[in-house]
């Protein structure tokens, strides 16, 4: 005969209208006190913590089994819900307790590495190391739950507009997603390497030529890049693909699927369309392509002003073709001290800016690091151009490179809002970002590159810019952006043939190169290519906004730290030299 209770709750579903029932409840042990003649349990599961209490009504043996139970055990309890004399209004459960008079120790528990409690302040490689503990917390449950939640939503609102969710191999060639690949060696291809997908782009847009028509994917993504707190080595896409579409009908598509993860998921009305800023726009008033506009302190361009004056750092930027610009922290100079805007000219200067030129406006007059090299008049207008008022800190970065100063007053502008409070996790602000470049330069490569991904379709009209001035053509791509983070992106993509090759070729990929990588790919659009487009939301960072995370590692069950290692099961660890034998690879010693 089975020794377990069977179940009737769960732990935190029991309310003071369930008084009087019997229940059976399994569980682990939060807490237990002995007060003598009465023992006071905290039972809990994926729900919630329910107080149970032993008297001296329980049979002898049950009170004895009870005072033996320690932190972590499992266990199942019988008995009678009743109301509680003294209330605890901290958790949901609060108004009862169960009288137990059955116990069932399922297992005992070990004193544990690190506190089943959700504001248990432990490092994290702790948390990831004994993961399945952490996951215990209610909160990282409630985390789990959430996130089938949003999954459970995107099915049944795809479905529902006709999408079919097709799997895509993992064993494929390298995509040019522009990250590193992972890649699998084939035993039975001596010498031969499959990548695994950093998406499944190449394999959605051959369904659109395989006649799908509109495809969805809920699909593991792999990437070998520097990890930070929204990105892992492997990631989860919600990917989507639509034929016969053009950029608004896609838009619009995805603002009524948002709309509905906001409604069903948070009870929150979101307001369709979504604002819609061009990539220059972003840029020029935001100083990135991921703008929060939860506040403003947008930039403001003051090379006409400063292009003629005496202040080298001012003029030389803009001679040399780049720009000089600020934003106004406006009514926040006073919570900012002198050696906080020495913390601010450091955190600049690793975007490259060679330093940060400030103006404090007071009821006097104002302060300014580079005054000296302004007639007081000429300093008044760079005030007005900013309407400054008393307690404003203009703070401005000039330098030849316009990406450069982007860079630096993109994130001054959200740092310093995060600083000041004025990042409310329960204002959405979501917007489309549009028009991005086709190429941009790559430093480090010295050669142009997809700013997106090769086959996204450059504007119709700018197609003639293509030989000419490649950099200034834009491209019918779009990212999805929420409070600052980019959610999504996507595209329409190329279709025609001949703009296909002139990508390439802008590119810089020779031919026999690009039939290598792509052949197959370009040769499946010579038999029947409709117009498409789509794009990929990255799950784990909606659900971290969504959940009000500030990590995605928090929303993943068992994510790799930052050094790319699984903390439970070690991976990666060294392949047996056997298994290295049958895939013909020998690892150079000295790198390992
Ligand atoms: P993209 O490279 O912009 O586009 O990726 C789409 C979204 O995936 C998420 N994402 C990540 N999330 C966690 N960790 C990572 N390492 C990571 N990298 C990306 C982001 C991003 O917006 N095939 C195209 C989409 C398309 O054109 O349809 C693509 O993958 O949220």
């Amino acid at each position: 005969m089975s020794n377990i209770l069977k179940r009737t709750h769960m732990c935190g579903e029991l309310r003071a209208s369930d008084a009087g029932s019997i229940v059976i409840l399994n569980g682990w042990i939060q807490k237990r006190r002995n007060l003598g003649g009465l023992i006071f349990c905290d039972l809990r599961d994926k729900t919630g913590i329910c107080q149970i209490v032993f008297n001296e009504d329980v049979p002898e043996e049950v009170f004895r089994r009870a005072d033996t139970l320690r932190g972590e055990y499992v266990v199942g309890i019988k008995g009678t819900v009743r109301e509680r004399e003294s209330r605890n209004k901290d958790i949901p459960t609060g108004d009862v307790e169960i009288l137990a008079e059955d116990l069932v120790i399922y297992s005992e528990a070990d004193t544990t590495p690190i506190y089943v409690k959700d504001d248990d302040n432990v490092s994290e490689d702790l948390r990831l190391k004994y993961r399945y503990l952490d996951l215990r917390k209610p909160g990282m449950q409630a985390n789990l739950a959430f996130r089938h939640k949003i999954t459970k939503i995107t099915r049944d609102f795809f479905d529902q507009e006709g999408f079919t969710e097709v799997e895509t191999p993992m064993l494929i060639n390298p995509t040019p997603e522009g990250a590193r690949d992972y890649l699998v060696p084939s035993r039975v291809n001596p010498g031969k390497f499959y990548a695994l997908p950093q998406s499944p782009q190449m394999f959605k847009q051959i369904l659109m030529l395989a006649g799908t028509d509109r495809y969805m994917q809920i699909v593991k993504c792999f990437r070998d890049e520097d990890l930070r707190a929204d990105r892992q080595p492997e990631f989860t896409q919600i990917d989507l693909e639509m034929s016969f579409v053009d950029q608004d009908t896609i838009l619009e598509i995805q603002e009524r699927y948002l709309k509905t993860i906001m409604k069903e998921a948070l009870g929150v009305d979101v307001e369709t369309p979504f604002p819609r800023l061009t990539w220059d726009e972003a840029m020029s008033r935001y100083g990135s392509d991921k703008p929060d506009t939860r506040f403003g302190f947008e930039l403001k361009d003051i090379s006409g002003l400063v292009k003629d004056s005496e202040f080298a750092v001012f003029s030389g930027a803009v001679a040399a073709g780049g720009s000089v610009r600020g934003i106004n922290i406006s009514g926040y100079s006073d919570k900012f001290s002198r050696k906080d805007v020495d913390k601010m000219q450091d955190s600049v200067k690793t975007f490259g800016a060679k330093g940060l030129a400030w103006i404090r406006v007071s009821e006097e007059g104002f302060t300014s690091s580079f005054a000296k090299f302004f007639a007081p008049e000429e300093m008044q207008r760079l005030i007005s151009a900013f309407d400054g008022k008393p307690n404003d800190l203009i703070l401005i970065v000039a330098s030849e490179k316009d990406s450069v100063v982007f860079d630096s007053l993109g994130f001054l502008r959200r740092d310093l809002a995060g600083k000041l409070g004025l990042l409310d996790p329960r204002q959405y602000n979501f917007l489309w970002v549009v028009d991005f470049p086709m190429y941009e330069w790559s430093e480090e490569e010295q050669r142009l590159q997809a700013m997106h991904h090769p086959f996204t379709s450059p504007k119709q009209e700018d197609i003639p810019l293509m030989d000419t001035d490649p950099l200034k053509v834009k491209a019918d791509a779009y990212d999805i952006v929420l409070n600052g983070v980019e959610l999504g992106g996507g595209s329409i993509r190329i279709h025609d043939r001949n703009v296909q090759a002139k990508v390439f070729e802008i590119l810089g990929l020779p031919e026999e190169e690009v039939q290598k990588k792509f052949g197959y790919f370009l040769e499946a659009f010579r038999y029947g290519a409709p117009p498409h487009g789509g794009l990929a939301y990255g799950l784990d960072r909606m659900v971290m906004l969504l959940c009000g995370r500030q990590s995605i590692r928090e929303v993943i069950a068992f994510p790799k730290n930052q050094n790319a290692q699984c903390m439970m099961c070690e991976a990666p660890t060294p392949a047996d030299s056997g298994a290295l034998e049958e895939l013909h690879i020998s690892v150079n010693k000295a790198e390992e």
